[in-house]
């Protein structure tokens, strides 16, 4: 269920653009700064805010792979793994973080701290390889600077 705050929100999207589709990119962005994820129930409420057929905030939700639709970690670690970052060796630090995590790409660590997703292009293939976590790159990534990522995240909890 989406917070009555963010369905206010939403409600004044519509308002916003001349074509009520533009507002679907925005409240999506709102739910998933909310929950940290969009699933089928929030989607439907989304469509019905902003008087739109289901299917048209579907498509537009399933397109990217920022909008996770069951319920991911704190930390949702999103590893590009297209063409440059492939190139200067994004499975390897696939693999590394598999293994520092002790999960697979799509699991969730059992303390629900981590969620392991590899996605396509960030738009960053200048400073690849990268990861995303939440809203913050991480760019030219090494395992030292992996290691320092999540250490520094995991001393955010203390
Ligand atoms: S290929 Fe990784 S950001 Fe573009």
């Amino acid at each position: 269920m989406i917070s009555k705050k963010i369905k206010g929100r939403i409600v004044e999207l519509k308002e916003k653009f001349p074509q009520r589709k533009s507002a679907i990119l925005p409240a999506l962005h709102l739910v998933l700064k909310e929950k940290n994820y969009v699933e089928k129930e929030s989607l439907k409420e989304i469509a019905g805010l902003l008087e739109l057929p289901p299917i048209e905030v579907f498509e537009t939700a399933s397109f990217y792979t920022m909008f996770p639709q069951k319920k991911v970690g704190k930390y949702h670690i999103q590893v590009c793994t297209n063409l440059s970052c492939s190139l200067l060796g994004a499975e390897e630090l696939v693999k590394y973080l598999e293994e520092k995590l002790k999960i697979k790409v799509g699991e969730t660590t059992p303390n629900g701290m981590f969620t392991l997703s590899t996605v396509e292009c960030l738009g960053s293939c200048g400073t690849a390889p990268m990861m995303q976590i939440n809203e913050d790159y991480y760019e030219n990534l090494t395992k030292e600077k992996v290691d320092r990522i999540l250490d520094d995240l995991l001393k955010k909890q203390i």
